[in-house]
């Protein structure tokens, strides 16, 4: 190479928007630009000759050495990493989300690997906000609905209530003056009874139309439903100092099911468990999350919490809707779970830790012979 073409080299290598890093086979580094230096907070003469495992987190090192001799058995230009997030170490011990692409070159000098590496920390956090904000946008679709089906049903409630009492005024006032004809009241209690049913059937209706039956199936990993509910939660858990532990069991078989409603059901279950422990002072709030397998064909999630737990006389009944003991509550909230629930053909029931507190117990069947992620 030219003098000139040397020093042409050497400026566009140095002004590339990206860090650019060129490692020698025995995977020291051998060149490095400006951007290097900022990204990852080293100064050019301590980066040269350094292991690249230095910019690597402690936990994906032992990993990587077998990536870099995989790379020079067979380089080509690629992605480091593809379907991966990856991370690199600055010199203060922080991590940094990367880009990184790869390519080989061979000199006369023998083989070097150039890695082009971008700081992706802006676009991922941005892509993370975007997806709190789904789940956030879930959350409260379960809101509006419940808002709208309270429209709907003082609507068509208000109708037969009104025809009821009505009817029953009737047969009050035909009783007080004594003129009543046995036939008479036997037709206005008729009709109340009919108008009555009327109101249950709209009940029932409305509540079926909560979950529409239309549950959108598709294979799903219970424990990552957890983690992104978990995820969605965390402020709220920090704000009411409750921490939340996981006890995940690893290889759970999928089940099938609609992503966003079984979210529902364990955000419901996990901000009741949140409310139960307003009152819990003396000791750490926890809400515990737990899964596992029931003989190979069910998958089972617990929500338990330690707060003052349920009246075993209550158990039953705090799945029927507007049942609440909370000044500002629907009582919506186990009713909506229980439906969604059975729409997957499982069961959610409710029960009492022996150390106190309740547990929610939600089963779903498995898809069989699903492989273990
Ligand atoms: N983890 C729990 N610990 C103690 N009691 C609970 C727990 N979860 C539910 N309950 C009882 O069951 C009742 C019904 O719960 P549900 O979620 O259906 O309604 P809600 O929380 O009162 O109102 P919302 O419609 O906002 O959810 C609650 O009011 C409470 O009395
Ligand atoms: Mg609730």
């Amino acid at each position: 190479m030219g003098a000139m073409a040397d020093d042409t080299f050497r400026q566009v290598f140095e002004a590339a928007p990206n860090a650019m890093i060129v490692v020698a086979a025995g995977g020291r580094i051998a060149l490095v630009n400006a951007q290097a230096e900022k990204i990852f907070g080293y100064q050019r003469d301590e980066l040269i000759g350094m292991p690249i495992e230095t910019l690597i987190p402690e936990r994906f090192r032992a990993q990587h050495a077998a990536y870099r001799d995989r790379f020079a058995g067979d380089p080509q230009l690629r992605a480091m990493g593809a379907g991966r997030e990856l991370f690199g170490r600055r010199k203060d011990a922080s991590e940094v989300a990367l880009e990184i692409g790869l390519n080989a070159i061979s000199t006369v000098d023998g083989p070097f690997v150039v890695a082009s590496v971008i700081d992706v920390t802006e676009r991922r956090r941005a892509k993370a906000e975007a997806q709190d904000l789904r789940h956030e946008l879930a959350h409260l679709s379960r809101v509006v609905t419940v808002g709208e089906l309270m429209a709907a049903i003082v609507h068509e409630l208000a109708q037969p209530l009104a025809a009821i009492r009505t009817n029953a005024r009737v047969a009050v006032r035909a009783i007080a003056g004594g003129d009543h004809n046995a036939d008479e009241l036997h037709a206005v209690l008729e009709d109340i009874v009919a108008d009555s049913r009327r109101a249950d059937q709209v009940i029932h209706h409305l509540r079926s139309l909560l979950t529409k039956g239309e549950v959108e199936r598709q294979p799903l990993l219970l424990n990552s439903v957890i983690d992104n509910v978990v995820s969605v939660m965390l402020s709220e858990a920090r704000r009411r100092r409750v921490s939340i532990d996981l006890d995940l069991a690893p290889r759970l078989p999928a089940v099938s099911g609609d992503r966003v409603q079984l979210q529902q059901v364990l955000l419901n279950l996990i901000l009741n468990a949140f409310e139960a422990m307003v009152e819990v002072t003396e000791r750490r709030r926890v809400v515990t999350l737990r899964t596992r397998t029931v003989d190979d064909t069910r998958v089972q999630v617990d929500v338990a919490d330690n707060g003052p737990g349920i009246a075993d006389d209550r158990l039953g009944s705090i799945f029927k809707p507007f049942v609440t003991t909370k000044p500002s509550g629907m009582g919506m909230g186990l009713a909506v779970s229980h439906s969604i629930v059975q729409a997957h053909e499982g069961q959610l029931w409710a029960g009492n830790a022996a150390g106190g507190g309740a547990v929610f117990h939600v089963v779903l069947p498995a898809i069989r012979d699903t492989p273990a992620p």
